[in-house]
């Protein structure tokens, strides 16, 4: 094996090990489809193959929700890129990857290098579609949010503090974020993907509404 191969070997062994027991979305199954999705995203794009492989397996390693704090995740990356052998240059760019997309959110900085414009592409996508749909609910059970409910603020109102504080819904967070992705896409390739997944997602809450609203003549 060569070095790179080896590295991603161990990145791999890590990952998995560190986020094994995860129920919150960000479980070793996401990386691997995040990866996979990046690998293919590099190809289109004509990436740096081992920059986005990598970066794609440890994006959520320095995630907050899994970290005392961002820096102490940071720096939990940037140990293991030392430890891993991984040359200067690679560990600057994963770093500013991983830094930029889990401090940055929907609303950060735009990516600094077209690896890092495709492993938050891959990221996202993720978040779409039925795995999207899949993930969102397995999340909001994971904090105590409802389903739905119909009481809460319009879903449109909701803001980004109400949402954060759990004041929300899993039907809600569509709203919120899921459904603005499609136009966030970087890369042309990732804009085709999400146009997909947007619309399967649009047909599940057209269904969704449909079912909640049934022979419903204001019971309560
Ligand atoms: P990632 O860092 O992998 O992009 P996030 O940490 O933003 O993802 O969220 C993980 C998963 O949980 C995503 O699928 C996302 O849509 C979902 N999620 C995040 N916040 C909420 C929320 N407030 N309500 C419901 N689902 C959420
Ligand atoms: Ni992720």
């Amino acid at each position: 094996m060569t070095d790179r191969e080896n590295i991603l070997n161990d990145a791999r062994i890590y990952v998995k090990k560190e986020l094994a027991g995860d129920s919150s979305g960000h479980d070793w199954w996401h990386i691997v489809r995040v990866t996979r999705t990046a690998k293919l995203l590099a190809e289109v794009e004509q990436a740096d193959m081992y920059i986005c492989e990598l970066a794609a397996l440890l994006h959520d390693i320095a995630d907050e929700k899994l970290n005392e704090s961002k820096e102490a995740g940071l720096a939990k990356v940037v140990q293991w890129l030392e430890h891993a052998g991984v040359d200067e240059a690679g560990r600057e760019h994963i770093r500013d990857i991983v830094s930029t997309m889990s401090f940055g959110g929907g609303a950060g900085q735009p990516m600094a290098t077209l690896e890092g414009r495709i492993v938050q592409d891959a990221d996202r996508l993720d978040a779409l579609g039925a795995l999207g749909i899949a993930r969102t609910f397995a999340y909001s059970g994971s904090k105590g949010q409802l389903i739905y409910d119909p009481e809460l603020l319009p879903r449109e109102e909701l803001t980004h503090e109400q949402y954060r504080k759990g004041r929300s819904t899993a039907v809600n967070h569509f709203y919120e974020k899921l459904l603005k992705l499609k136009l966030l896409m970087n890369t042309e390739a990732a804009r085709v993907l999400a146009d997909e997944r947007h619309q399967f997602m649009k047909l599940f809450l057209q269904q969704f509404d449909q079912e909640w609203e049934l022979g419903n003549e204001r019971y309560v």
